[in-house]
Parts: C-alpha cells; sequence; structure tokens
C-alpha cells in the first residue's frame, strides 16, 4: 500500500486525514440534523461535482453565494480531522460530505429525516482516476505499477477501503426515502435531468432559468476554469498539480485507455464474483 494508514472497523484510511477518535466521534457523537443533506461517496467517484450540483441548486444556480469558498471547505467531509469547527459554523441546512461505509457513518443519522445523495461510479474508471490521484496527492507514493494497483483496489487497500464493501453496504438503504442514488455516468449521460431528480428528491422547485444555471455552471470546463473550484487553492504542500490536476479528464471510459484486455477480463471476473448476490444492474453494465 503506497500511503500511511491505518485500521478502523476493517476499513483502511489514510494517516492524518483521519484519526480512530476523528472517526469514533463521526461514527457515535456527531449530531445530524434533521435538514442535513449528505454526499455520499467512495473516493473518486465524482465527490466534488456533487459539491457543485448541490451547492448550485441550494442558491437556485446563483454562482456567487454557492462560491463564496473553495470547493474542499463547502461541503466538509465530516468524519476528516479539522472539520468539526467549520461544520459547527454552518448555516442550515448544511450540505455534508462522506465517504464513510454505511457500517461507520454516523448513528444520530439513522433516526433522524436528513438524506443522502449516493454518487457512483464504475470501479475501473475509479481505479483510473485513484491511480492517477497517487502522483499528485503528497500523501501518497505514486504508484509504480498499475497492474499492482488494481490488486490494491480488489483487496480494499486503497484510499476508502474496498470500494465492492461500500457499495453493497449503501445499497441496503436502496429502498429508504431518505436515500437516493446515482451514478457519474448518469450525469455525463444527462445532467440536466439529474439536476431535475435531485431537486425533486431535496423537495426543491427550481425553474427552467435556475436549472440551466445549475448545469452551466457544474460541467467539467466550468469547474476546471474556476479556481474556486479547481483545487488550485490546495497548498503544493498537499497536492502537486505541476504532475497533474485534480480536475483531470472527467469522462466516463477513460480506463478503455488503461486496462489491457487481460486486466479487464480478470476485474470483470472478480467484479462477478464480488457483486453476485446484489440484484442491481448498475449504469455502468448496461
Ligand atoms: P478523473 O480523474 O477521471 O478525471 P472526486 O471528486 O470524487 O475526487 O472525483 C474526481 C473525479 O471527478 C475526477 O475524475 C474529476 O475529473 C471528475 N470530475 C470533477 N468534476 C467533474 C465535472 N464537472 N464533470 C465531470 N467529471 C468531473
Amino acid at each position: 500500500m503506497s500511503f500511511k494508514h491505518f485500521e478502523y472497523k476493517g476499513v483502511t484510511f489514510a494517516d492524518g486525514v483521519y484519526t480512530k477518535e476523528s472517526l469514533a466521534y463521526a461514527e457515535n457523537e456527531f449530531k445530524v440534523l434533521d435538514d442535513d443533506v449528505y454526499n455520499l461517496t467512495y473516493p473518486k467517484s465524482g465527490s466534488n461535482w456533487m459539491i457543485q450540483i448541490l451547492n448550485l441548486i441550494k442558491h437556485k444556480g446563483d454562482l456567487e453565494k454557492s462560491n463564496t469558498v473553495p470547493i474542499f471547505m463547502r461541503s466538509p467531509w465530516y468524519e476528516a480531522v479539522g472539520c468539526l469547527e467549520e461544520i459547527q459554523k454552518m448555516e442550515s441546512p448544511r450540505i455534508l460530505s462522506s465517504h464513510l461505509p454505511h457500517h461507520i457513518f454516523a448513528k444520530s443519522f439513522f433516526k433522524s429525516k436528513a438524506k443522502i445523495i449516493y454518487t457512483m461510479r464504475n470501479p475501473k474508471d475509479i481505479i483510473v482516476s485513484l491511480y492517477h490521484y497517487t502522483k499528485i496527492l503528497k500523501i501518497f507514493e505514486p504508484a509504480e505499477n498499475f497492474q499492482n494497483f488494481i490488486e490494491d483496489f480488489i483487496q480494499g487497500k486503497v484510499l476508502g477501503g474496498s470500494w465492492f464493501d461500500h457499495v453493497k453496504g449503501w445499497m441496503q438503504m436502496k429502498d429508504d426515502s431518505r436515500f437516493f442514488f446515482i451514478t457519474y455516468e448518469e450525469l455525463i449521460q444527462d445532467i440536466r435531468g439529474s439536476v431535475v431528480r435531485i431537486c425533486k428528491f431535496l423537495g426543491l422547485e427550481l425553474d427552467e432559468a435556475q436549472i440551466a444555471l445549475v448545469v452551466k455552471y457544474s460541467t467539467f470546463k466550468s469547474m476546471s476554469e474556476n479556481k474556486m473550484t479547481n483545487w488550485s487553492q490546495i497548498p503544493p504542500e498537499i497536492m502537486d498539480q505541476s504532475k497533474g490536476s485534480f480536475m483531470r479528464k472527467g469522462i466516463s471510459g477513460d480506463w478503455k485507455n488503461h486496462f489491457t484486455v487481460a486486466q479487464s477480463e480478470y476485474f470483470d471476473k472478480v467484479y462477478q464474483e464480488k457483486m453476485k448476490d446484489i440484484n442491481i444492474k448498475f449504469f455502468w453494465e448496461q
């Protein structure tokens, strides 16, 4: 594994970004509010894209109002070290982020009326995105070998732990009215329709012009050019963007440029085996 890490309840976490204490607090003590909205993802699934969409929806497409702080501070990861102080200052309704798996998520959520939006992505594209991320995020030793990285991902020895367990865990909530799931691929294919569905889930009504603004300011191009959303303000000692950009490609299917046929077939076999008990055909499988 190419980063300093520790285990908490069977999941791998990056040292420093999280501590056992921050996770225990997030799980057992953190108070979820009834009007909170949680942007839940496995890393590299489109977390920041969803932060932008949700904040724009909250401000009815007004970029200035949703853009007051850089995106990595706008909807903090509530389980990460050092985020609580900011969260306590936030006005309701709060939009918060989390990478936690279902079995570690805030206990108080399950007694609340708060809502979760869970964004998933084709795991092959996550592997590629995460692989490149290891080259720019300073907590990592750059992964040298793509084959080993695929293996680490399969075994959950990467940032975020096991993708398979993450998805299977959260999908237990798929029929809960507080839970909405969507895929990165659906966002790519139909961003306007996705925004409309998200608004409906949140019980918010935006008019056509407001929806158009949400769409306009959440495109890959717009977010890449916007210094409040492109991560350019993250200090170089945390992320070295001379080696690659956080806003890397923003497409679905880039795995085809990285996986050999043999690696793809091998991953598909592992996927079938690990996901066999889940009765959902995900968008990327169609
Ligand atoms: P790539 O590395 O494949 O380009 P996260 O926010 O969960 O860390 O996910 C990062 C991934 O989402 C990166 O994928 C990034 O480029 C992509 N992304 C961010 N904003 C996007 C947008 N507006 N449209 C499409 N992809 C976006």
